[in-house]
């Protein structure tokens, strides 16, 4: 039989996205292990939702440089050999030499419909610029920021009176299965990137997949 999925999580403060893996892989949803969360704030909420034997919490301020603790991050991930790499909440921005190591297994999901709003305050921005819908994306990670080929997105609508933070609650409600469907898909080996194109049982898809009410991503 398969072994489960190793899976790393990076992640920098409250951890839903991580907590939604978890519960997938204890629901029978997701056919992996979390064998590791590595975080840049030692403060951050989603490292008490592991044992604290899987975490790994280090302050950029105790390196010298960006690269140094890209390296000790980089050093510490590979250690605990990890089949994927999933940035769930993960605020700080990867350098080159990190995302080339792990290229090809290295996973964010973003709180925007790419290539629209990359970056921060992606809930305000899609407000101020009056857009019907807005959403999250699950994308392969590339060295430029939130650029690489996206898998999967989904969908809610901008309400009138919204406020970033409502939106962002909104948001928050469909990433959950966006993230658990999209980490299941690559797990099982249905989905891999191939040249910044994603494949789907080895038909390239001409854009993302899309994630129904029902919890389901298709294309
Ligand atoms: C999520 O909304 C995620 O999409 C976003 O941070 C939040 C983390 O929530 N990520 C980014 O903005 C990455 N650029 P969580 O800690 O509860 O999972």
């Amino acid at each position: 039989m398969k072994r489960p999925a190793r899976i790393a999580v990076l992640a920098s403060g409250r951890g839903s996205n991580l907590q939604c893996l978890l519960d997938g892989i204890a629901g029978g949803q997701l056919d992996a292990d979390i064998v590791g969360v590595f975080s840049d704030k030692p403060a951050a909420a989603a490292l008490d939702k592991v044992p604290a034997a899987l975490c790994w919490a280090r302050s950029p301020k105790d390196f010298d440089s960006r690269d140094a603790f890209d390296a000790a991050l980089g050093d510490a991930v590979a250690a605990c050999k990890p089949d994927w790499i999933i940035c769930a909440g993960y605020m700080r921005i990867l350098g080159a030499d990190f995302v080339q190591r792990f290229s090809g297994r290295l996973i964010n999901i973003h709180p925007s419909l790419l290539p629209l709003h990359k970056g921060l305050h992606t809930h305000a921005r899609a407000i101020e610029a009056g857009h019907a819908e807005h959403g999250a994306s699950v994308h392969f990670v590339v060295p430029e920021l939130d650029a690489g080929a996206v898998i999967a997105q989904a969908r809610v609508p901008v309400l009138p009176g919204d406020t970033p933070e409502t939106l962002a609650e909104r948001v928050l409600g469909i990433e959950h299965p966006l993230l658990l469907a999209s980490v299941q898909l690559l797990v099982s080996g249905r989905v891999a990137e191939q040249e910044g194109m994603i494949r789907l049982d080895g038909q390239s898809l001409l854009s993302p997949l899309r994630l129904d009410s029902a919890g389901t991503l298709s294309g």
